[in-house]
């Protein structure tokens, strides 16, 4: 099992590439299950997740093949010749959930795995369920799975979403797009890469409007047909490296960066103090000298301030002059990277979904570990701005969702290694 050892300060400058997005990306993939023509997918990041979605589809019969050093994937779903999502594969990751809209709308059955438990909270997919049951799917949970049959194909209906949710409506989209008719989906995630999808899916011969606001339309067609399409750019591995200079000092620019990806989250940095400035290759983040201000996050659903960076923002304010309130609103149980930090003397109290992160002048290195991919790279950002070393073990968890972290961070002088444990 691979750590990474962090030797704290050091100022960091230079420039990190942007990759693509991790989760437009598991959602890109399932979308080849709608036609029988070539998805092509560029810049598609190099992580583990995206390995396990490339498994899944595999196992389904989808043909891929992996271009330009992993960041060009062709998808290839001529023909689906199991209709099974095995508990095996689902069980790593949740996003497989997602091969369920899209092989029900083209193949009228699937079987699917639930997901089961996850680290940051329950996480159901009961809304993934009842959305395709509005479009007609007959559902039966047995052993485990999802049976879903649309004998005679989905068709168009009304959902409103209780609670906004980012996997169901790309479930429910991607299903609608072959529904006879059409389909008005309330309450939709407004998130980037909802907006990704539907563009894709556009250049798919879908029809969608309103994707990004909170009302989507798609008109149902016949069949889809085979597109190039290139993913967004990661806006959370953008946000966390963000991170990086606002804890070290220093002035970092990141390539493909966009402030209109990531409005909320760049206002709070800016309001501690840190300087963020649109380039014609990226944005450029300073920190001036001196301590950066408290202040108060709540996470919410897009265009809200991301829980994908709640863990991130955290070790920032950790050496923020004052304190400051983080509430968690979207996942039950997100603050395990908080007793780490306190490890490396943070002054944190969590009562619930509420931390009180109460300033201190510098964070200590120790070993630490994680156990979900955002809470991993804050102790990796606390670490960079720490006194001495810290060892962060369990990065299996990092590899799910960052690509070549240390490399990247020591580009522009941070002191980081990988290290490889035998046995
Ligand atoms: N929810 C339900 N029922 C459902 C679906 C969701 O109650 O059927 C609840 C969830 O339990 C949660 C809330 O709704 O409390 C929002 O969950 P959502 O469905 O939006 O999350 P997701 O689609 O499972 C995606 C990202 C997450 C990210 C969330 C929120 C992917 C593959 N994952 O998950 O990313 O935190 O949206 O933005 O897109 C990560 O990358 O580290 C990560 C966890």
């Amino acid at each position: 099992m691979d750590s990474i050892i962090v030797t704290g300060g050091k100022t960091l400058s230079g420039s990190i590439p942007i990759a693509g997005a991790k989760n437009a990306c598991l959602t890109l993939m399932p979308a080849t299950l709608l036609t029988e023509e070539p998805l092509t997918l560029t810049n598609t990041p190099r992580l583990s997740d995206i390995r396990t979605m490339s498994v899944l589809l595999a196992s389904l019969g989808v043909g891929i093949t992996s271009l330009e050093d992993g960041q060009k994937q062709i998808l290839s779903s001529r023909k689906i010749d199991n209709h099974v999502a095995d508990y095996e594969i689902v069980r790593q990751m949740r996003a497989s959930i997602l091969v369920l809209g899209p092989m029900l709308a083209r193949e009228g059955h699937a079987v699917v795995s639930l997901p089961g438990g996850c680290a940051i909270g329950a996480r159901p997919v009961d809304l993934h369920l009842r959305g395709l049951e509005s479009l007609g799917a007959e559902l039966e949970l047995r052993d485990g799975y999802v049976h879903a049959r649309a004998p005679r194909g989905l068709v168009g209906g009304t959902f409103e979403f209780p609670v906004v949710s980012v996997g169901a409506t790309e479930n429910i989209l991607m299903a609608a797009t072959l529904a006879k008719g059409t389909t008005v989906l309330k309450n939709a995630a407004r998130e980037p890469e909802i907006v990704d999808l539907a563009r894709c899916l556009t250049a798919m011969g879908a029809q969608i409007d309103g994707a990004g606001t909170d009302t989507i339309t798609v008109q149902g067609v016949d069949r889809l047909r085979g597109a190039t399409h290139p993913v967004v750019i990661d806006r959370i591995e953008l946000g966390t490296y963000m991170l990086a200079p606002a804890i070290t000092g220093g002035e970092v620019e990141l390539l493909g960066g966009r402030l209109d990806l990531i409005g909320a989250f760049a206002t709070k940095l800016c309001e501690t103090g840190i300087s963020i400035e649109q380039t014609a290759t990226g944005l450029r983040v300073s920190r001036p000298n001196g301590r950066v201000a408290a202040v108060d996050v709540v996470t919410a659903p897009h265009p809200g301030f991301p829980t994908d960076l709640q863990a991130q923002m955290m070790a920032l304010l950790c050496t923020a002059d004052g304190t400051s309130v983080l509430e968690e609103r979207i996942f039950e149980n997100r603050f395990m990277h908080a007793p780490e930090l306190i490890r490396m003397g943070a002054g944190i109290e969590v009562h619930g979904g509420t931390a009180t992160v109460t300033g201190v002048e510098k964070l200590r290195g120790a070993p630490v570990m994680a156990t979900d991919l955002r809470a991993s790279v804050s102790l990796i950002l606390a670490g960079l701005g720490a006194t001495g070393e810290t060892t962060v073990s369990r990065v299996y968890h990092l590899d799910r969702g960052y690509e070549r972290v240390e490399e990247k961070l020591s580009a522009c002088g941070a002191e980081i290694e990988r290290v490889t444990e035998d046995g």
